[in-house]
């Protein structure tokens, strides 16, 4: 039988349980193509649904997309509006077969300044998917690293912690993201080197990969790409590696 994959040299061992996307340049393809923005958007949703499979196949635990920021309120309604859209096509047409693939929907962000019915579906989805484990997508929708932390030392000081109970783990435990290990690989297409809000906190000690492809295009080869230059890499945590004896 022919392999899968026999287009690019084999996976390494270390794969990382949790990838992080910055799906960019989706507006740029469909310039490019003389196409509306919206079209990129959606043309980058029919690759998301190909980088989720390729997650199941390579054994990535978590995937995190940012696909709303709490910024991207600012862009013309018509493509805030398309956005919202997409999401409720994706729940409509997507779900069922997400969850027969054993995938587990969690969302980052907050969802209160969604129309009263998307909320309802995003939720219904998240309780429908809640006891699947094969692969954990976490959709960052109406996300911000920054709104995250600020909703984070609201609930700290509401629930009346004393500073001396305050570490690292007791503010991961509230941010968005409690009870989602760190993210050990972020992923940018589209070549842009910014970090654009995009999980501040968790991205302490994560590799990043930068690719100039753009997310449309980033398919399950380029994927697999930045899955063995991850496998590359030294993580040091900012610990010296000691030298090997002779
Ligand atoms: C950035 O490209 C992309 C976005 C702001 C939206 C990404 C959203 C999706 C692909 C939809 C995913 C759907 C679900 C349900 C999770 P850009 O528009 O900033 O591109 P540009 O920099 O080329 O203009």
């Amino acid at each position: 039988m022919e392999p899968k994959s026999s287009t690019l040299e084999e996976l390494p061992n270390n794969i990382p349980v949790h990838v992080a996307i910055i799906m960019d340049g989706n507006g740029r393809w469909a310039q490019k193509r003389g196409l509306p923005r919206l079209a990129g958007h959606r043309a980058g949703t029919e690759n998301l649904r190909e980088i989720i499979k390729a997650c199941v196949e390579f054994g990535v635990k978590y995937l995190t997309i940012y696909a709303f920021s709490t910024e991207n309120w600012g862009r013309p309604a018509e493509e805030v509006d398309g956005l919202m859209h997409i999401l409720e096509d994706v729940i409509d047409q997507e779900l069922e077969e997400l969850h027969q693939q054993g995938v587990q929907l969690v969302h980052i962000g907050q969802l209160e300044r969604l129309d009263t019915s998307l909320r309802e579906k995003v939720k219904k989805s998240i309780e429908l998917t809640k006891d699947n484990h094969r692969l954990t997508v976490c959709i960052a929708w109406n996300y911000g690293g920054r709104d995250e932390i600020v909703c984070a030392i609201k609930r700290i000081i509401e629930d009346g912690l004393k500073p001396e109970q305050i570490c690292d783990d007791i503010v991961s435990d509230y941010l968005f993201t409690s009870g989602i290990p760190d993210p050990d690989l972020i992923i940018r297409t589209s070549g842009e080197m910014r970090i654009s809000n995009f999980l501040i906190w968790q991205s302490a000690y994560s590799e990043w990969y930068v690719t100039p492809i753009l997310w449309p295009d980033f398919n399950r080869d380029e994927f697999r790409k930045a899955l063995i230059d991850f496998g590359q890499r030294e993580r040091r945590y900012g610990l010296v590696i000691p030298c090997q004896e002779d």
